[in-house]
């Protein structure tokens, strides 16, 4: 039954390709021969990785685009692959929580699989203000510990048993700048206004109640963000 369920998402895979939109699968150019795909167990495409379980773990894969040129696709691949794994490690030791890397090669992560829930189908159904705090508590110790996430949405945060995980640092770097901070910060506050409208002023206060609990320098790291609103409101004007 599993290698039909896997035959048919080759298949469906196989069949977008050939209607050659840009963000899709190349099997052609990548290291995954269409025989491959069929007996991977895919679980989801994002932008730019493909993720399918492996003897119960999770393999994070960039896949090539055909639409960048070699010569400038792989090696941002590899460099992604390789921040990513280091920031997922840096993140655990600074204590957040995010999934325990087993194995890393030049485009693959394979990673601890967090069977939970994303915070983005969670606020969706309902705010809760307290996992929002928590939230705020692990993104003041990353940046306490000069990490940023680089894509702090809630599709990037995954729930499980009361424990919010964070995943996705591909974007991430070690800064000390308090700009980037602030930047971190304002990608949040966009994406829950796009995702959860209704919600947002109350998910904002709880998440900047748990930022200031854990990061020394909130305040100057908001004085900032305000700066860069203030900004942002001018340029659309
Ligand atoms: N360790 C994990 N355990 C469980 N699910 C995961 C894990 N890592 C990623 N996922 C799932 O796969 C999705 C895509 O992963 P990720 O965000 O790392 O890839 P991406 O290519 O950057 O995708 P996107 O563009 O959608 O952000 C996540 O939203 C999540 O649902
Ligand atoms: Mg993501």
């Amino acid at each position: 039954m599993g290698g039909w369920l896997s035959l048919v998402r080759a298949l469906h895979l196989f069949l977008e390709e050939i209607r050659g939109d840009a963000d899709n699968v190349e099997t052609g150019s990548s290291n995954l021969p269409l025989p491959t795909i069929i007996f991977m167990n895919i679980l989801k495409r994002g932008a730019e990785a493909i993720l399918y379980k492996e003897d119960d773990q999770l393999v994070k894969e960039r896949i090539s685009k055909g639409y960048r040129i070699s010569e400038i696709d792989n090696p941002l691949r590899k460099s992604r692959t390789k921040g990513e794994a280091r920031l997922l490690s840096e993140a655990r030791r600074a204590g957040v929580n995010a999934p325990k890397v087993f194995e890393t090669d030049e485009f693959k992560i394979k990673m601890e699989f967090i069977d939970g829930i994303r915070i983005k189908e969670l606020f969706s159904k309902k705010a809760d203000l307290k996992i929002a705090e928590e939230i705020g508590k692990s993104v003041g110790l990353l940046h306490k510990n000069k990490i940023v996430h680089g894509d702090l949405t809630t599709s990037n945060m995954i729930l499980k048993d009361d424990i919010v995980y964070f995943i996705d640092f591909g974007l991430g770097s070690q800064t000390q700048r308090i700009e980037d901070f602030a930047t971190d910060l304002s990608v949040f506050k966009e994406a829950i206004k796009s995702t959860h409208f209704k919600d947002m002023e109350s998910i904002w206060g709880s998440f900047i109640k748990g930022y200031k609990q854990t990061n020394t320098k909130s305040q100057e790291v908001l004085n900032i963000l305000e700066k860069i609103e203030k900004r942002g409101r001018y340029i659309k004007r």
